[in-house]
């Protein structure tokens, strides 16, 4: 059962999660950690799915994590519970993951974002990570992916500050691929994972994976790492479909295998 979002197929081999807690402004409760988790983990295992978009509402993407939810918290509830760990689901999930943010994307609703691979934000979106304004720090990876996102010194002045910034300034800093008028968000969001999901689904995974190594290795390995996956791919029918239907001068048929 999911209550705070829905599971739609609005294009072919595409799937769209929408956060549907309108008014808490789909701020991240542990329920919509859940069901967001399992949502992406059961799509992940799907075949005829190789894309996933991840969306909010037109006023906000997330508002952060939720508030009311953490404020009795103790230190020893947060730290037993390892709070917020059960996002890191989210990370091993290898189908691409777009992000189409509109209004706010704030504190953990900023961080969810940045956990997707690719960012799509209407003219509308706000980003930021506010938490400091509430006697805390980042959690859901803020202070990490913003950091690699956008570099330290911006990255320092939204922690710190926790001043908001608009879309146009997110894709100046890298942090969005694209802006887009906020009514064309899903269309422009449904048309990326629809190209992507069109392309072979084990090279698109592979493209994932070596992307996000480079966060996670010397230059010397990220480039093994991508070379030896660069051979894996010689062993898929769409390598030799892909390189067969360039020569013959025709669209490739993938198998997606
Ligand atoms: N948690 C819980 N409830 C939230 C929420 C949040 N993060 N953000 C908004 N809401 C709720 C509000 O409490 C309000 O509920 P009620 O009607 O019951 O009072 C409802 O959503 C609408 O919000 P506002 O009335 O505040 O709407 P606004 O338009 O005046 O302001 C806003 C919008 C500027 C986004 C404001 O809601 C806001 O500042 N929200 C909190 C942003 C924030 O601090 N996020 C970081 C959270 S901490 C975190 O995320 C930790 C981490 O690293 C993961």
């Amino acid at each position: 059962m999911t209550d705070t979002i829905t599971i739609d197929r609005p294009a072919d081999r595409v799937a769209l999660i929408t956060l549907t807690r309108p008014k808490a402004l789909n701020a991240l409760n542990l329920q919509v950690m859940r069901e967001i988790t399992a949502a992406t983990a059961e799509l992940d295992r799907d075949p005829d799915i190789g894309a996933i978009v991840i969306t909010g509402s037109e006023r906000a993407f997330a508002a952060g994590a939720d508030i009311k939810e953490m404020a009795p918290q103790t230190f020893s509830d947060v730290y037993a519970a390892d709070w917020f760990a059960g996002w890191d689901a989210l990370s091993r999930v290898r189908t691409p993951l777009i992000a189409a943010v509109a209004g706010y994307a704030l504190g953990g609703g900023c961080e969810l974002a940045m956990m997707c691979d690719l960012l799509i934000a209407a003219d509308t979106a706000k980003f930021g990570q506010p938490e400091i304004t509430l006697g805390v720090i980042p959690g859901m990876g803020g202070s990490q992916r913003l950091t690699r996102a956008i570099g330290k010194a911006k990255a320092m002045d939204l922690c710190l500050t926790g001043r908001t910034i608009d879309a146009h300034e997110a894709e100046r800093a890298g942090l969005v691929s694209r802006v887009v008028p906020a009514a064309a968000l899903l269309e422009e969001a449904t048309g990326v994972a629809t190209k992507i999901a069109s392309m072979s689904r084990p090279a698109a995974r592979m493209v994932k994976e070596a992307v996000n190594r480079a966060f996670e290795s010397s230059l010397t390995e990220g480039l093994l790492f991508e070379r030896r996956l660069f051979h894996s791919t010689f062993a898929t029918h769409d390598q030799k479909e892909g390189m067969a239907a360039f020569t013959e001068k025709r669209p490739p048929t993938f198998r997606h295998a």
